[in-house]
């Protein structure tokens, strides 16, 4: 299974994202759109209008992490402005009429845990789902620390997923670097989000790259 870096624009200098898009895309099909509403968590980013310019700009795929209590309500909107994939959390509840309101609108289908949120949270959603998104940080802000304690959730998840001959790519996000990324590729992941490791670098072209190269190693050795 190809390894994914999906660079998120939450790190990247919001009044210069579409040269900031271009300095990527050489090297990834998949974009980090990180949608936060204020009450899920203590944050306020970007909403559809920006995913539609974004979606005008560039070819590249686009993964709407909707950190949000209530994303159902903005799913078409997201949809339309050019959304590939949404991704909701599960600790919001209701996800399994997310999941039928996705499909019916031919998302991709993905599905957040929190760091603190265990597997049986997430596991009866396994098989319904294109995505699992780990998160290895608690999400509302780029640059902060990864937490290890998830990787064993990882490694459970991506036996869980294989045993049961599902379909669903384990992404992972929060705190990904060149020092972190082969844990959590050795364990399973295959889409790896990245903001801080790659607009905070001086060269966030190669950092991308450099990122994919050691977890395509990782899943190797
Ligand atoms: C955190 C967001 C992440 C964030 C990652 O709430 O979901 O996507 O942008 O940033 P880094 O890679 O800097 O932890
Ligand atoms: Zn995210």
């Amino acid at each position: 299974m190809a390894v994914r870096v999906a660079p998120s624009i939450l790190s990247a200098d919001f009044a210069s994202l579409a040269s900031a898009i271009d300095l990527v895309a050489p090297e990834t099909d998949l974009l980090h759109v990180d949608v936060m509403d204020g009450h899920f968590v203590p944050n306020l980013t970007i909403g559809p209008p920006v995913v539609k310019d974004i979606n005008r700009h560039t070819d590249l795929e686009l993964d709407c992490h909707l950190m949000m209590d209530n994303p159902g309500q903005y799913l078409e909107a997201f949809r339309k402005a050019g959304a590939d994939g949404c991704t909701v959390h599960v600790e919001i509840g209701g996800t399994a009429e997310l999941i039928e309101q996705m499909r019916s609108l031919d998302l991709r289908v993905g599905l957040a845990a929190n760091p603190d949120t265990p597997f049986d949270a997430y596991e009866s959603f396994i098989d319904q789902v294109d995505l699992l998104l780990l998160m290895t940080v608690f999400p509302g802000f780029s640059g902060q620390a990864f937490h290890p304690e998830v990787v064993p959730k990882i490694r459970q998840t991506a036996e869980a997923v294989r045993a049961r001959g599902a379909a669903a790519v384990i992404e992972v996000d929060g705190g990904i670097n060149q020092s972190t990324i082969g844990a959590t590729a050795e364990a399973g992941a295959r889409v790896f989000v990245a903001g801080n490791a790659v607009f905070g670098s001086e060269d966030p072209r190669g950092a991308t790259r450099n990122l994919r190269e050691l977890a395509t190693a990782a899943i190797a050795s």
